[in-house]
């Protein structure tokens, strides 16, 4: 076992486990597991109107897990960080709040990228359905960035949010956020519409620095990259935060009610956060953090995953499955026949390697180690069971981005994805079984 699997106590309860669905979520090290029950024996109380020890404990703890968010994409301040419950919920707030803002009206158009997961998609079409502003999806090329033509063809006047994954959770791609950034700047100089980031994939696999992209939000998780789940950050400029009119309220969020009216709060993050807050995640965020740390940061990590990426990205590359002499061929069952569906894509260059068609760019420098693909004539959940079976976790579907794999002409893929604790051995039990798989499945 690596050094690094070893800091994961899932891998000694199941030493036979192949986890690779960290694009999901990420398992948990000991660091954040002890961390966050010797917070709940030691320190636990709700924050903000105690005046007794543990609630001020607790108080900067959870300070501080917003001050590790803020340094680490270059936040201005603590306060720009809020707490919610999962991305999807993060952008509904936003998309919301927005909305009651009246900084989008009828007619005004939101502009998001073809490979998004539904949780950017989902949320603007609320708004379509309900007060008729316009939704655009923006094409990728044929390497899966984002259509840089398209995208300038689209900026018209209408335009007032351009909200994008900065890397898609099914292709890997990382998309150019700062030469978006850059033609947004040319095209509407000081009155540009909002610019809004999904970060959920891109902040667990390197920094991110929100500065330098030059957006005005961006939502993001934690729980991809050891914390526990439910901790979604919202960032957002101060003063564009400050302007919003908040679609939720309540106490700690509000200065005074009356009978029949009350103030919000214009206080950030608090205008943001209404109720008790999420405190032993924040605390697991914390703990996640400190284990960053602790292996060296995130250039260490980053190295890691060039490694195994690169590592990965030739194998399927080079993956050309030894086909069994006799297939099962004509004597194939009804049963396994229903499973089987044409559904490869025509119009767009996956690569291709007569069995296996990863869905993805080749460039290990402009993709992170998701690995989505499908294999001919075999049906994606076909595969992860038959790989389940062997303990090897992966995952089959639609991965939460059906417009995007309706535009590949495709109904379901599987998709493999690493982290830190992935050695290359794991890599080639997977390519392994992989190969049993299509000669057993055929
Ligand atoms: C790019 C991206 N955005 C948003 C989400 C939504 O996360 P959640 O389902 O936790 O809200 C995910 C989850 O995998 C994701 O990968």
């Amino acid at each position: 076992m690596s050094n690094i699997k070893k800091n994961f106590p899932i891998f000694q309860t199941h030493p036979e486990l192949v986890y690779l669905d960290s694009t999901a979520t990420s398992q948990k090290p000991s660091h954040v597991i002890d961390g966050v029950a010797e917070y709940l024996r030691s320190s636990y109380a709700n924050i903000h109107r105690g005046s007794y020890e543990i609630s001020e404990i607790s108080e900067k703890l959870y300070q501080d897990s917003k001050q590790k968010v803020a340094d680490n994409i270059w936040a201005e301040s603590w306060r720009e960080v809020i707490y919610t419950g999962n991305s999807t919920y993060a952008l509904n707030i936003l998309a919301q709040s927005i909305w009651r803002t009246g900084l989008l009206k009828k007619w005004d158009k939101v502009l998001v990228s073809i490979v998004e997961h539904h949780a950017n998609i989902v949320p603007w079409l609320i708004l379509k359905e309900d007060y008729g502003i316009e939704l655009e999806y923006i094409a990728v090329n044929d390497n899966f960035e984002l259509d840089y033509e398209d995208f300038r063809s689209k900026l018209d006047d209408t335009v007032k949010i351009v909200s994008l994954a900065h890397v898609s959770n099914t292709t890997g791609q990382i998309f150019d956020l700062e030469n978006v950034n850059s033609l947004l700047n040319m095209r509407y100089g000081n009155d540009r519409p909002l610019f809004i980031v999904d970060g959920s994939q891109s902040v667990p696999h390197f920094k991110v620095d929100v500065e330098k992209i030059g957006c005005d939000a961006m939502f993001f998780t934690w729980h991809k990259i050891f914390a526990d789940s439910w901790i979604w950050v919202l960032w957002g400029k101060e003063d564009v935060f400050k302007r919003l009119k908040p679609i939720f309220s309540g106490g700690g969020a509000i200065w005074y009610v009356r009978q029949w009216e009350f103030t919000s709060s214009s206080e950030l993050p608090d205008k943001f956060e209404p109720g008790t807050p999420n405190l032993s995640w924040a605390v697991s965020l914390l703990k996640a953090f400190e284990y960053i740390e602790s292996i060296w940061g995130y250039s260490e990590l980053e190295q890691i995953e060039n490694d195994l990426s690169a590592y990965a990205l030739k194998k399927f590359e080079e993956f050309e499955p030894h086909l069994n002499s006799s297939p099962q061929g004509e004597d194939e069952t009804a049963a396994s026949l229903s499973s089987k569906e044409e559904n490869l894509s025509e119009g767009i260059s996956l690569m291709d390697k007569s069995e296996v068609k990863l869905i993805g760019g080749r460039d290990p420098n402009t993709r992170v180690w998701v690995f989505s693909f499908t294999v001919e004539g075999i049906h994606s959940f076909d595969i992860s069971d038959y790989l389940a079976d062997h303990h090897i976790c992966i995952r089959a579907g639609q991965h939460c981005a059906e417009p995007f794999m309706e535009s590949l002409g495709l109904k379901h893929s599987c998709r493999m994805s690493l982290h830190i604790y992935n050695t290359r051995e794991d890599i080639d039990k997977f390519f392994e079984v992989l190969e049993m798989a299509i000669n057993d499945l055929k």
